[in-house]
């Protein structure tokens, strides 16, 4: 467990906004959903494709490569071809600072 790292500012990241971040090793894509910041992998779970270059309607992040639909809050593929969930990740915001939790 490697603990929380920093990966941004919150002031660099509006509200509808995401952006692809190295936490530790690991891909993440940062995404502020109504004013809340979450963690998705940036891997697609059904062929990884790049999540992070992927659109953002809401909370859901859609895949480029073929348009499954994933809730950011929680990881659930919300449509096929996706049915696994993608990894998620705990996130903290301190003096403007977002950390996430990397494993
Ligand atoms: S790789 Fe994401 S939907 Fe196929």
């Amino acid at each position: 467990m490697a603990g929380f790292v920093k990966v941004a500012r919150a002031d660099e990241i509006a509200p509808g906004e995401k952006v692809i971040v190295d936490a530790d090793g690991v891909l993440v894509v940062i995404v502020n959903c109504d004013g809340e910041f979450y963690a998705i992998e940036d891997v697609c779970t059904h062929d990884g494709g790049p999540l992070g270059e992927g659109d953002l309607e809401g909370c859901a992040l859609i895949c480029p490569r073929h348009g499954a639909r994933f809730d950011v809050r929680t990881g659930d593929a919300l449509t096929l071809p996706a049915f696994e969930p993608a990894p998620t990740y705990a996130v903290r915001v301190e003096d403007g600072d977002i950390l996430v939790e990397a494993y």
